[in-house]
């Protein structure tokens, strides 16, 4: 694809999906786009966007395509085994006799008003898992949450996902296949999950815990004083300078001592410049 090819790809892509592709590695895309085309059966772009323009699925289709939301419930089960045993109950233990936290930024949004007042009642850990895709992410976080903490309620579990398709089927609580819940343990499905036609159900009581919004995490404000933030396998299309910005942003929207969970195959390159020590493999702390 040549340079002019790709720019005119990319303003189309803009319009019709609001993914700027700016923020991703050239290569890889023109990679992905080239072989969308080809599926497409479309003989060129502009015969392919003039199908997405017309065609509201074509149109979803394509920005699924371009932000893959593959996931699955506890991705990589040795991570959320470390996840379970040491960094949460680290976190759960600093919360005590924690100073109350700043409002969400959907109650300031609601509210109208932008200043960091204090919600009194929201007193437990703040968890953000940014690109959670259907919500097998924040589900599997809310299932351990609750059982090391036993009560939830106190707790604020943010999801939010670019791709508002993937954020409705997470609302919803699914359909997920026996795949997508392959490493839920039996006490889990049990207690969580409704089996129908072989296809798992989210109970309304696993729902409610997570909190769902649209966001793009290159472009929107973040929310602040996260115990934790989880942004796993999203990072890796994006440039080296995209990536370096947003690890910048999600440091400081941690609060000192909070955890930044990333990808099995992630690494923050410029960590210690940034502020962050190792806590463990996929696992930074923003330094006291
Ligand atoms: C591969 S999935 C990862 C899901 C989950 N975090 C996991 O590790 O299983 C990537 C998700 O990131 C979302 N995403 C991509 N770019 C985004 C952006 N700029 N802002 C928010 N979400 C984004 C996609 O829509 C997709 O659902």
């Amino acid at each position: 694809m040549d340079a002019n090819e790709y720019e005119y790809v990319k303003k189309e892509i803009l319009a019709a999906t609001a993914v700027d592709l700016d923020f991703y590695k050239a290569p890889q895309m023109q990679r992905r786009l080239k072989s969308y085309l080809l599926r497409s059966g479309k003989p060129d772009w502009q015969s392919f966007f003039r199908m997405v323009r017309a065609d509201d699925d074509a149109r979803r289709d394509l920005k699924n395509y371009l932000t893959i939301n593959v996931s699955s419930f506890f991705r990589d089960i040795d991570k959320y085994t470390f996840l379970k045993e040491k960094i949460l109950p680290e976190l759960l233990s600093e919360k005590i006799a924690a100073p109350p936290r700043p409002k969400s930024l959907r109650d300031m949004r609601r509210s109208g008003r932008a200043s960091a007042a204090i919600d009194t009642k929201t007193r437990g850990l703040r968890i953000w898992s940014a690109g959670c895709s259907r919500g097998q992410e924040p589900y599997s976080l809310a299932m351990l949450l609750t059982e090391l903490s036993g009560s939830f309620t106190k707790h604020y579990i943010l999801a939010s996902d670019l791709d508002r398709s993937a954020l409705a089927y997470a609302e919803a609580g699914g359909p997920y296949t026996k795949d997508d819940v392959g490493a839920v343990s039996e006490k889990y499905l049990q207690q969580y999950f409704e089996e129908r036609d072989g296809k798992y159900f989210v109970k309304e009581t696993l729902r409610r815990k997570v909190t769902f919004v649209q966001h793009n995490m290159l472009t929107d404000a973040f929310e602040t004083d996260f115990d934790l933030i989880v942004c796993r396998n999203v990072v890796i299309y994006f440039t080296a300078e995209v990536k370096d910005k947003l690890y910048r942003r999600f440091y400081r929207s941690l609060r000192p001592g909070g955890i930044l969970f990333v990808g099995g195959t992630e690494i923050i390159s410029k960590a210690s410049e940034i502020g962050f020590e190792s806590a463990g493999i996929s696992f930074y702390r923003r330094k006291v």
